[in-house]
C-alpha cells in the first residue's frame, strides 16, 4: 500500500510517545520508507533503539551531529519527505510551529519541509483546551497544517477529558488520505454500495452471504479521500463507519435497491460493490418457526437486480461500476454481465484464489470494459485496488 512514499515521524516529548512506536512498525510494515526524528523529551520517554528496530533506520535526533559529510539531515529529511507526521505533537512543538521556531532538529525539519505536515497532539485536557494552545492549533491550521484531534477519555494523568492521542487507526486513516493528496474527485458525488445484505425468514433467522464489507468501505474512503462527496449504502459490516461519508444502512436487497434508486439521480458514480442476495424467502415468518419432524423446505423468490436496473436508468455522463464475483469462466461470464448491465467497468475476481475476494484484505482482480481487452491486475490492498477504481473512473469519465 505505501511501497515509494518516504514518511518523517516526529516523536516529542509525551507519555503517549510509546504509541508512535505502533505507528511506526504498521507504516514500516505496510512498505514506507520510514524515518524517525525524536527531540530530546522524547528520549526521556522512550528509546531510539526501539524506532530504530520498527524502522529499519538510524534514529536522527542531532540538529549538528552530520554522519555524512555534505549532507544537512534536516534540509535533506525535510526535502525528501513526502508526510511529516508529529505524533504525539506536545502543546510546546505547535507552540514553536506556530512562531517558526527552529531551535531542535524537528521543529528545524518542520520549517524546511514542504510536503503535508500532520500533528497528531495528545497532553493534558486543560493544556489542550488552554486558549493559547488554541489559538496556535488555529493558527497553524490556517496555515494548511494539518491534525488529528485528541480522543476523549481518561488521561495518564487521571482527569478525565480531551486529550488522549487519537486512536492509530484513525491516524493511519488520515496519513493515507494525506499522501493521496490529490483532490481529482472533487465536485464529484460517488454513491458506493457495501456488505452483505439479509434475507429474513422469521424474526431470528436470515440468509446472508460472506462479504465484509472490506471493499465497498475502502472505496468510500478512497473516494472521499480524493475529494468526492461520497454515500455509502450499506448493508450487513462489522466495519467501522467511515467519517466524511453520508452512511445509508439498510438490511435487505429491497432496502437496498430503494435507497440506491432514491439517490441514483443526483449521482455521477455508481460503484455496486455489495454482495446483494438474488433470492429471498418467499414469506417471512410472523413469528420464530418450529422445529417439527420431517424436512422443511423454504420457498425462494428473485430479488431485484439493482444494478441491471440502474445500467436501464443511467444517464450519459453517469458512470456504473460492477463487480462480479466468480468461481469459473470469470472472463466469459464478466464479459456477459457488462453488456447485459449496460456498465463501463466491471471489477471481476476469482474468488477461488487465496487473498481475493470475500473477508480478506487483498483482492486479485480483472478490470473488464465493454469494447476493449481485459486487464489482470497484481494482488493488491483493497484500499490500493479502490484507488486503481477510482483511477480508471477518472479515465473513463
Ligand atoms: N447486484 C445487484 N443486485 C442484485 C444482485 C447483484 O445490484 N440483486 C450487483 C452486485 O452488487 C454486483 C453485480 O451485481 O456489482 C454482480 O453480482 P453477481 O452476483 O456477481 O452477479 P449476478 O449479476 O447476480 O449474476 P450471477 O448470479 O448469474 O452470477
Amino acid at each position: 500500500m505505501l511501497a515509494g512514499k518516504v514518511i518523517t515521524i516526529g516523536v516529542t516529548g509525551g507519555i503517549a510517545a510509546y504509541k508512535a512506536a505502533d505507528l511506526v512498525s504498521l507504516l514500516s510494515k505496510n512498505g514506507a520508507e520510514v524515518h524517525v526524528v525524536m527531540t530530546g523529551s522524547a528520549r526521556e520517554f522512550i528509546q531510539p533503539l526501539t524506532f530504530e528496530t520498527l524502522s529499519g533506520r538510524p534514529v536522527v535526533t542531532d540538529l549538528f551531529n552530520f554522519s555524512e559529510p555534505g549532507r544537512i539531515p534536516h534540509i535533506d529529511l525535510a526535502a525528501r519527505s513526502q508526510l511529516l507526521v508529529v505524533v504525539p505533537a506536545t502543546a510546546n512543538i505547535i507552540a514553536k510551529a506556530a512562531c517558526a521556531i527552529a531551535d531542535d532538529l524537528l521543529s528545524t525539519i518542520l520549517l524546511a519541509a514542504t510536503c503535508p505536515v500532520l500533528f497528531c497532539p495528545a497532553m493534558n485536557t486543560n493544556m489542550y483546551t488552554n486558549r493559547g494552545v488554541q489559538r496556535n492549533i488555529n493558527l497553524l491550521k490556517e496555515l494548511g497544517y494539518l491534525f488529528v484531534e485528541p480522543g476523549f477519555g481518561r488521561l495518564a494523568c487521571g482527569a478525565l477529558g480531551q486529550g488522549r492521542l487519537a486512536d492509530l487507526d484513525i491516524i493511519y486513516e488520515e496519513i493515507i488520505k494525506s499522501l493521496w493528496y490529490e483532490k481529482d474527485l472533487t465536485g464529484t458525488k460517488v454513491m458506493v454500495t457495501a456488505g452483505a445484505t439479509r434475507e429474513a425468514i422469521d424474526p431470528v433467522r436470515f440468509i446472508t452471504n460472506r462479504s465484509s464489507g472490506k471493499m465497498g468501505y475502502a472505496l468510500a474512503r478512497a473516494a472521499r479521500d480524493r475529494g468526492a462527496e461520497v454515500i455509502l449504502v450499506s448493508g450487513i459490516s462489522e466495519l467501522k463507519t467511515p467519517h466524511g461519508v453520508k452512511v445509508l444502512f439498510v438490511e435487505s436487497a429491497r432496502d437496498m435497491h430503494a435507497a440506491v434508486l432514491s439517490h441514483f439521480p443526483e449521482v455521477d458514480v455508481v460503484i455496486k460493490a455489495a454482495a446483494v442476495a438474488d433470492y429471498r424467502p418467499k414469506i417471512t415468518a410472523e413469528h420464530k418457526i418450529k422445529k417439527s419432524a420431517g424436512v422443511l423446505s423454504l420457498e425462494l423468490e428473485r430479488n431485484p437486480d439493482i444494478l441491471l436496473e440502474l445500467g436501464q436508468l443511467k444517464k450519459k455522463g453517469q458512470i456504473l461500476v460492477g463487480f462480479a464475483a466468480e468461481s469459473r469462466d470469470l472472463l466469459r461470464n464478466a464479459k456477459e454481465k457488462i453488456q447485459k448491465k449496460n456498465l463501463d467497468l466491471l471489477v471481476a475476481n476469482d474468488i477461488t484464489q487465496p487473498e481475493a475476494g470475500f473477508g480478506v484484505d487483498t483482492n486479485i482482480v480483472k478490470f473488464v470494459y465493454p469494447d476493449k481487452e481485459a486487464v489482470e491486475l497484481p494482488k493488491l490492498d483493497k484500499l490500493e485496488l479502490a484507488h486503481r477504481i477510482l483511477d480508471e473512473i477518472i479515465k473513463i469519465r
